[in-house]
C-alpha cells in the first residue's frame, strides 16, 4: 500500500514536470483513475477521451487504456508527445480486423458508407467514412439511414446488430468480437435477475443479444455510469468489464453493484470480466513511460491524415 502511494506521489510529480495530462479509461486500475482526475487529466469513455485529448493544453498526453485510444489522440494531435504505459495493450477487436482484409471487405462493396468502431487501428480507420463509439453509433448510424446510406460496418458484430435492429439500417458486418462482453451468459443473467427482483441491469452493447435483450439500460461506460446515478434501484447488475465498477462506486456510494454472469464466474474465477489488456497499464509503467519517454506511438503520416477524417466527422457530430 505504501509503495503504491509512493508511486502514485512520483507519477503525479513527473506529470506535473512533464506538462502532461494522463486520459484514463473507466476499466483501468482504480488508482490511475484517481491519479488522472487528481492531476487535471480525465476518466471518461473513448469519445471523451479523444475529445479531451485533442482540446487540452498539454503537449504530452498520457494516454491509459489500450493502443487504439492512444492512436486515436495522436491522429487528432500530431504535434503532441502521445505515450502510453505498455504499447502491447491491444484489443480483440482490432486483433480481428487486420486492415488488409478489411481493404479488401471495403473494395467488394465501394456503394457502401464505411462506419468502423474506434477500437480499429489507424490504418482501418484510414479506409473509413466514419468512426463511432458506443455512445454516439445510434445517432451516426441513425443519420446515415435518412440519408438513405447503405453501410458497412466493422468490426464489433454484437455491436452491429444491436445498432441494426435499433435504426433498420442496412448493415453489411465484420465478424468480430469482444472477448470480455462476448463471455456474458443470457441464462445465467436471468437466474440472477430472478434472485434480485428489484435490480436495474445496464449493459454495454458490445454484450451478445441474449444480454443486451434483458437490459434496462444499453450504453457506453459513460451511460452505465451516469445510470447508476440517476437510477433510483438500490441494486444495479453491471454487464461490462469490472474496472469500470470504482468509478460507479465512487459516484454511487450507496448502491449496491452486482457483476453480471460470465461463462468464467465460478469459485476459481471470481473477476472474469477484466480485459486483459486494459490490465497492462499499471503505476509503475506509467511512472517509466513518463521517465523514459518509453512506449510514445508513432503513425506514418499518410495513414494519419487519411484516418483522422472519419474521426473528426465524429466529432463534430457529437459536439
Ligand atoms: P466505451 O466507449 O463505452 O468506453 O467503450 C470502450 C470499450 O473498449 C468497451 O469495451
Ligand atoms: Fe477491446 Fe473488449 Fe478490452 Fe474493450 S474490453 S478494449 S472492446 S477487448
Amino acid at each position: 500500500r505504501d509503495e503504491r502511494a509512493a508511486l502514485k506521489a512520483r507519477a503525479a510529480e513527473l506529470l506535473k514536470a512533464r506538462n502532461a495530462a494522463l486520459v484514463a479509461h473507466y476499466y483501468v486500475d482504480g488508482d490511475l483513475q484517481d491519479l488522472a482526475l487528481e492531476t487535471g487529466g480525465i476518466v471518461s469513455d473513448s469519445l471523451e477521451m479523444a475529445r479531451f485529448g485533442r482540446d487540452h493544453a498539454a503537449q504530452t498526453l498520457v494516454v491509459a487504456g489500450v493502443r487504439f485510444m492512444g492512436e486515436t489522440a495522436k491522429i487528432l494531435s500530431p504535434e503532441k508527445r502521445v505515450l502510453m504505459p505498455d504499447l502491447d495493450a491491444t484489443c480483440s477487436l482490432d486483433l480481428g480486423c487486420p486492415a488488409d482484409d478489411f481493404a479488401a471487405f471495403c473494395d467488394a462493396h465501394p456503394d457502401r458508407q464505411v462506419v468502423v468502431y474506434a477500437n480499429t487501428s489507424a490504418a482501418v480507420k484510414a479506409r473509413a467514412d466514419w468512426m463511432v463509439t458506443s455512445s454516439c453509433a445510434l445517432d451516426i448510424v441513425s443519420h446515415l439511414k435518412a440519408q438513405g446510406q447503405k453501410i458497412l460496418w466493422a468490426p464489433d458484430r454484437h455491436l452491429g446488430r444491436y445498432i441494426q435492429e435499433e435504426t433498420g439500417a442496412d448493415m453489411l458486418m465484420w465478424n468480430g468480437a469482444c472477448i470480455v462482453h462476448d463471455e456474458f451468459k443470457g441464462l445465467e443473467l436471468e437466474l440472477l435477475r430472478e434472485q434480485h427482483p428489484g435490480a436495474m441491469v445496464l449493459v454495454h452493447p458490445e454484450s451478445p443479444r441474449s444480454v443486451v435483450q434483458m437490459a434496462d439500460v444499453v450504453g457506453s461506460t459513460s451511460a452505465l455510469i451516469k445510470a447508476v446515478v440517476e437510477g433510483t434501484a438500490k441494486e444495479y447488475i453491471v454487464a461490462t468489464d469490472n474496472g469500470i465498477l470504482h468509478r460507479m462506486r465512487q459516484l454511487a456510494p450507496g448502491k449496491t453493484l452486482i457483476e453480471a454472469p460470465t461463462a468464467g464466474n465460478s469459485a476459481t474465477c471470481k473477476s472474469c470480466a477484466h480485459c486483459p489488456w486494459m490490465a497492462m497499464n499499471g503505476l509503475q509503467n506509467l511512472v517509466d513511460c513518463l521517465e523514459t519517454g518509453s512506449g510514445e506511438i508513432a503513425i506514418e503520416e499518410p495513414t494519419r491524415r487519411q484516418a483522422l477524417g472519419c474521426i473528426e466527422r465524429m466529432l463534430d457530430f457529437t459536439a
